[in-house]
């Protein structure tokens, strides 16, 4: 089994560059099977959930092409509308493809995604989603199976602004007859990106980014050449490993205008972020104030930056109240950040952090992706040795973190 080696304690310094977003990328990929032609997708991070949803096209009969970070997909001579189970088991966001699929041939049929330890996720909004659209959807022995003759336009209003619910009933509109509304849609930028994208192909989104959104039926899609927007979690989780370090960061290649809550916390806490255009520039003093954080849809604090930004606050002067409003279960990084000496106690959705001085280095496992990272960030705050396990987690949505993490002077091995 795999697992880092950190020795802890050395500020980062030095500069980064941003990759293309998991989040924008997993969509698109998905939007790609509503395509007969040719589409070229740029900024392709080289992550195992983008590997995975490689081989569910692949699977599906769609041609692949990759070359570094440009994926060519030709979706042209689909064979089937059935995902597999054992890949789609691998990742959640599979379910992405139950709109496209649905929108093209009238009919789609995925397993039932799993809840996972950052809570129950249901898809029950999808679902939802669809049937008003017209679908016909059968859940039977873990199964789910949408059958439609055509999708019609339909007002749409989600009970919680859903990110991959907006996503999935945008795509499954695009192609439907008429005029699709959805209400308290999600307003992420990685929705955004996506009806950039069907736009390009010539769909007609209008109003993403905001609470809602309209989407006008077409009758086909062509082939575009899309580039995916930065990755806004893994520039935080950068920043967030800097600040923590008490170190400096110059990061490439970022979008600022979507980091706004982020930035606006650092600087509460005293670290120093100038940005100019595309660049941020980062400086930590050795002391950081404790602050509140509170997690929410987009434009508020992003639930996937909560456990990094947890690991910095634990040696914060004060006390920080963190709440969880997104997901009803994540706070499983906290039993780890304890073991390396973290104080803070959890009730339901809050955590208490009270600053400690320092960390101590410790083994403790990623039991999620961004618990992982926050993991990561403490063992190169900690003083002495830590072994983080579970680094496939990591891996799901960050390029060779370590590497990226060494070349800003960390002290960090694969094992
Ligand atoms: C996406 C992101 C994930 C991020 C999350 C919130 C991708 C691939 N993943 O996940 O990194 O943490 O947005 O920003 O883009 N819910 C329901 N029923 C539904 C759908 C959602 O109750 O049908 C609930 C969820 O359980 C959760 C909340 O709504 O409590 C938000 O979930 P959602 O925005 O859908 O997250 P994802 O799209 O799964």
């Amino acid at each position: 089994m795999e697992a880092f080696a950190i020795r802890g304690g050395q500020p980062l310094s030095g500069e980064t560059q941003v990759y293309g977003a998991k989040n924008a990328v997993l969509p698109v990929l998905a939007a790609t099977v509503m395509v007969e032609d040719t589409c070229v997708i740029e900024g392709v991070p080289d992550l195992e959930d983008v590997r995975v949803m490689l081989a569910i096209l692949e699977a599906l009969g769609a041609r692949v092409e990759r070359s570094g970070e440009t994926v060519q997909v030709d979706a042209r001579y689909l064979h089937s509308t059935q995902v597999p189970p054992e890949l789609m088991r691998r990742m959640r966001s599979s379910v992405f493809l139950m709109g496209p699929l649905l929108a093209r041939f009238g009919e789609v049929s995925v397993s039932k995604p799993g809840g996972c330890v950052i809570g129950q996720r249901p898809i029950d909004f999808h679902l939802r989603g669809m049937r008003a659209l017209g679908a016909a959807v059968e859940e039977k022995h873990g199964y789910i199976r949408c059958t439609a003759n055509r999708l019609y336009g339909t007002h749409l209003t989600l009970d919680f602004p859903s990110v991959g619910a907006t996503e999935n009933l945008i795509m499954a509109a695009v192609l439907a007859d008429g005029v699709t509304v959805i209400e308290n849609a999600a307003r992420e930028p990685e929705i955004t990106d996506l009806a950039d994208f069907l736009n390009r192909c010539g769909a007609r989104v209008e109003g993403a980014g905001e609470d809602q959104v309209r989407v006008t039926g077409v009758h086909h899609l062509h082939g575009a050449v899309h580039r995916v927007i930065p990755d806004r979690i893994v520039a935080g989780t950068m920043m967030i490993a800097a600040a923590a370090t008490r170190g400096r960061l110059v990061l490439r290649g970022a979008c600022p205008e979507h980091l706004g809550a982020l930035v606006n916390k650092l600087r509460e806490m005293g670290v120093r972020v100038e940005i100019s255009r595309d660049i941020i520039n980062l400086e930590s003093p050795g002391c950081l104030r404790a602050v509140d954080v509170r997690t929410a849809p987009y434009p508020g604090f992003p639930t996937d930056l909560q456990a990094p930004m947890m690991a910095l606050l634990t040696t914060a002067q004060g006390t920080s109240v963190v709440r969880e409003r997104v997901f009803e279960a994540r706070f499983k990084h906290v039993n780890e950040l304890a073991r390396m000496g973290a104080d803070i106690t959890v009730d339901w959705q809050t955590a208490v952090v009270r600053g400690v001085p320092r960390l101590t280095g410790a083994v403790v496992e990623a039991t999620d992706l961004r618990g992982g990272a926050a993991l990561v960030i403490a063992g190169l705050m900690a003083e002495g040795n830590t072994r983080v396990e579970g680094l496939h987690h990591i891996d799901r949505g960050y390029q060779q973190i370590d590497v990226y993490l060494r070349d800003l002077g960390a002290d960090i091995v694969r094992l």
